[in-house]
């Protein structure tokens, strides 16, 4: 099993000061034991084969061949808004289907993209909740599924606007200026990714190239919808996802560290072409490129905080909780800490623990409030789910207690029901 590393607050900091370390030891095995021991760094210490036959073992080769050969889905098979888990799915290592349980999903990312088990954990288990069946345990990661009980609705992740799919996406566009559509890539989007690694170079879409990007998509939507909502979970944490995500899961890990270069991003987006007038989008084909090598180390909880608020440096905005008020420009930010009662403070969210324990209170404590059904004890789903599914690979030690006023959220006509 990889390794289950539980960051407390002092892991926390130990990682922003040795962040440039991180950087460079970004191919060692773990970057713990990277931290612990520099003699490994040292020329003199060892002999340059043994590095070089310790980088070989590193490479983990995603296999595309016989049971994981690509297939496009057939008619009836569930494709939505995550490129990740289409491709997964395009290759069986999720049911072809798209319908798949909880531990599928959490299994299938560590084991082909490397997300950690905190992660993949938390993500599924928002899924499992807000898109599908708790009891069963099922979702979809596109359209819904009928026959399925579900306080989610079962609406998969293709209905779960504002909920889970967030508008000012990097590739997905938003649903008020796509009639409702927020699951199918649009290609104007891609391009102005794509663009921004000249042509007809490989390019590496690493994280600065995405912070451009990031910027780009959320100025699109203040300018353009004028139901554009930014979310407490569908902003604040699942929009940088599906940024920094780009960068960190898709790379090629190659002899020279993480690299993801045009051909590697079209074949997981499912976009053709040569250059940038020929793109074409062919929903459906999100592929695995052949030969991929997927990270060495998993990516946990306080990674992907780290790059958020990395985002968030360029972009102060990011780390609110807004939207545009019925209008183009109109983006009113609501602070923080006036919905969180002074707990949780933009300023707070800065450290990485904090962060994560805001996205931890926010699925354990804020989310079964949310979720008014009078038929189940929806309070006690959620805490088997967290402690099945996440407390197993995160512990919240000193997380500040969370409540949300929602109330405010009347503003934003592009809010869905209460707005997440
Ligand atoms: C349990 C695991 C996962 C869940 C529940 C999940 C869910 C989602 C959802 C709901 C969206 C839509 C967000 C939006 O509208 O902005 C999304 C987008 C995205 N996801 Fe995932 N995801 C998972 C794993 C992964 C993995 C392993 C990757 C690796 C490549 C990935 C990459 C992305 C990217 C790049 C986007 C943005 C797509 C676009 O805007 O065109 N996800 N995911
Ligand atoms: C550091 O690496 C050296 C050389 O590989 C090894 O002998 C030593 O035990 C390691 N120390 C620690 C603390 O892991
Ligand atoms: C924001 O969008 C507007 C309108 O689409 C555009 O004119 C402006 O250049 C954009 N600004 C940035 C920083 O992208
Ligand atoms: C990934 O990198 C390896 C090592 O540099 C290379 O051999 C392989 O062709 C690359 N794969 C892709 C899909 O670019
Ligand atoms: C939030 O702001 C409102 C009005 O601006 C104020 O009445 C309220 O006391 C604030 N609450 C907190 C917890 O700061």
């Amino acid at each position: 099993m990889p390794s289950t590393v539980k960051p407390g607050l002092f892991t926390g900091l130990l990682r922003i000061l040795l962040f440039s370390t991180l950087l460079i030891a970004i191919s060692a095995p773990s970057t713990a034991q990277a931290i612990s021991n520099s003699s490994q760094n040292c020329p003199f210490a060892k002999p340059a084969s043994t590095t070089a036959s310790k980088r070989a073992i590193q490479q983990i080769p995603i296999d595309v061949e016989g049971e994981h050969e690509f297939r496009m889905p057939q008619k009836g098979d569930r494709r939505g808004p995550c490129p990740g888990l289409n491709s997964l799915a395009n290759h069986g290592y999720l049911p072809r289907s798209g319908i798949i349980t909880t531990l599928d999903a959490i299994v299938a990312c560590q084991a082909v993209f490397g997300m950690g088990l905190d992660l993949g954990g938390f993500l599924s288990v928002y899924a499992t909740l807000i898109d599908g069946d708790p009891l069963s345990l099922d979702w979809s990661i596109g359209g819904s599924v009928h026959g399925l009980l579900g306080i989610g609705s079962s609406d998969g992740l293709s209905g779960s606007h504002n909920k889970y799919e967030s508008d000012a996406s990097s590739g997905r566009g938003d649903a008020f200026l796509h009639g409702g559509d927020a699951s199918t890539l649009q290609l104007n989007n891609f391009k102005s990714l794509y663009k921004l690694q000249p042509d007809p170079s490989p390019g590496n879409y690493d994280l600065n190239v995405i912070a451009e990007h990031r910027k780009a998509t959320f100025n699109y939507s203040k300018m353009n919808n004028p139901n554009f909502f930014y979310g407490p979970f569908s902003g604040v944490i699942v929009s940088q996802a599906a940024h920094t995500f780009i960068t960190r899961f898709m790379s090629n890990n190659t002899e020279n560290g993480p690299v993801l270069d045009k051909a590697v991003l079209k074949s997981f987006f499912g976009v053709v072409g040569d250059s940038l007038d020929k793109l074409q989008v062919i929903p459906g084909s999100e592929r695995i490129p052949e030969n991929w090598y997927r990270r060495p180390d998993d990516h946990l909880l306080v990674d992907f905080a780290l790059d958020a608020l990395s985002l968030q440096l360029s972009m102060p905005e990011l780390l609110s909780i807004g939207g545009n008020t019925g209008k183009v420009n109109s983006f009113t930010p609501l602070d923080i800490g006036n919905l969180t009662g002074g707990v949780y403070s933009a300023q707070r969210l800065t450290d990485p623990d904090i962060f994560v324990c805001y996205m931890f209170q926010l699925i354990s404590n804020v989310l079964p409030d949310l979720i008014k059904t009078p038929v189940l004890d929806i309070l006690g789903i959620v805490g088997r789910l967290v402690g099945q599914f996440i407390l197993p690979h995160y512990s919240p030690q000193g997380c500040p207690a969370l409540t949300l006023d929602t109330s405010k959220f009347g503003i934003y006509p592009g809010r869905q029901g209460s707005g997440f």
